[in-house]
């Protein structure tokens, strides 16, 4: 074996077929336009991998600890990629329109809208069906083959990564600790803050009533939306509606967690839940950057795969968001020096030092 058998660099590097070359009209740019996408799609491979690896141990009912270093570390290794990945568009944006209009016909209806590698990647992460912008009122499989058709929708129906999130959240044993009722005592936490702000506003003399009283309306409007959280009808309610995507349970641990980040015992699964913010926003930031790109080099015209071309793609940014809520809970946040104390007992159970 050596470097060229190992790597298979004859099959690799002869994949770069510019069609330009193909019909004798060669254009230049096209060896460039291929090899950035092949490149991509060998990392949307090894994220996969990675992917597939997190999902693995994330599934089971029981996470040992030793995995949840490993799954931190492998989620941290796919922010790394995105984060690389991200910049290789500065490199396709040094081919201009023009360049591009000379070989853009040749590839008729192909477009990356077929890659079944990013969907993969999308429903693994946990982008539902319904969620999906679609266009030409086509089903977004229409156009892979039956057989990458068949593995993009089996992986809708098996575990994803928002799905074992979830679950893992839900079963947060601190969350039914006797010594502290964490939630009930985040509620009267809250209740105690908002009253204080209140009398606050109400004794202050450096203001005018009407600087009081749109500052308490303010209060009563943040009232009203903690109320709405703090009630699980009410949450059940906008879960159907899709305003939260989370179960309630998972919810209540996953402000345990951000809240009492310094405990030793959460420092991993906060940093899983900062992991999976970092890979939602690398994921909106590139499916942003390949919007704008589009906007560069085709303006307002329709994509090769038939779509509004950017519009969609920009709409894209917004609609298939996956891990919304985990910003959504910052709202609901309140500074550490209101936090509930937590009884001495109940921070034991938090501490992985050995004590006397
Ligand atoms: C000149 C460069 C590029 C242009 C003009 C372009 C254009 C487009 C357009 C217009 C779409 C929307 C679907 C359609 O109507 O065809 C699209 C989708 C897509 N493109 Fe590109 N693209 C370019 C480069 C790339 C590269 C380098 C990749 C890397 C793999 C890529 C991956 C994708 C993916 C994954 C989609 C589907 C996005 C979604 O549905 O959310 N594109 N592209």
């Amino acid at each position: 074996m050596n470097y060229e058998t190992y790597l298979c660099l004859d099959q690799l590097l002869s994949a770069q077929k510019p069609q330009s070359v193909a019909h004798k009209r060669p254009a230049h740019d096209e060896w460039l336009f291929i090899a950035v996408h092949h490149a991509y799609e060998i990392w949307f491979k090894q994220i996969l991998i990675e992917l597939d690896s997190v999902l693995m141990k994330l599934s089971s009912d029981r996470i040992e600890e030793r995995d949840m270093d490993v799954v931190v570390a492998r989620l941290e290794r796919v922010n790394k990629i995105f984060h690389v990945i991200a910049g290789q568009f500065d490199i396709l944006e040094t081919m201009t329109p023009m360049d591009f209009l000379e070989f853009r016909d040749l590839f008729t209806s192909a477009s990356g809208f077929q890659s079944f590698q990013f969907r993969l990647l999308e429903n693994k992460l946990g982008l539902r069906p319904d969620d999906r912008l679609t266009y030409r009122e086509k089903p977004y499989t229409a156009d892979l083959s039956p057989a990458k058709s068949r593995d993009v929708q089996a992986a809708e129906n098996s575990a994803t990564l928002f799905n074992c999130l979830d679950q893992w959240l839900s079963r947060t044993p601190f969350l039914d600790a006797k010594e502290f009722a964490f939630w009930d005592e985040y509620k009267r936490a809250v209740d105690l803050m908002f009253k204080q702000d209140e009398s606050f506003v109400c004794a202050s003399e450096n203001l005018n009533e009407t600087e009081k009283s749109q500052l308490i309306t303010n209060i009563q409007t943040q009232r009203q939306m903690f109320s709405d959280l703090f009630n699980e009808r009410a949450y059940e309610e906008q879960r159907t509606r899709g305003t939260w995507r989370l179960s309630y349970r998972a919810i209540h641990a996953a402000f345990l967690i951000q809240l009492y980040r310094d405990q030793p015992i959460f420092h991993l699964p906060f940093r899983l839940i900062t992991e999976v913010l970092n890979l939602d926003s690398h994921l909106t930031q590139w499916r942003y950057r390949h919007a704008l790109m589009v906007k560069r080099i085709l303006g307002n015209r329709m994509g090769s795969g038939g779509s509004t071309g950017e519009k969609y793609l920009r709409e894209t940014t917004e609609k298939h968001k996956i891990f919304e809520d985990f910003y959504k809970l910052t709202t609901f946040f309140i500074p550490r020096s209101r936090l509930p104390q937590l009884p001495e007992t109940f921070a034991r159970q938090l501490d992985f030092a050995f004590k006397r």
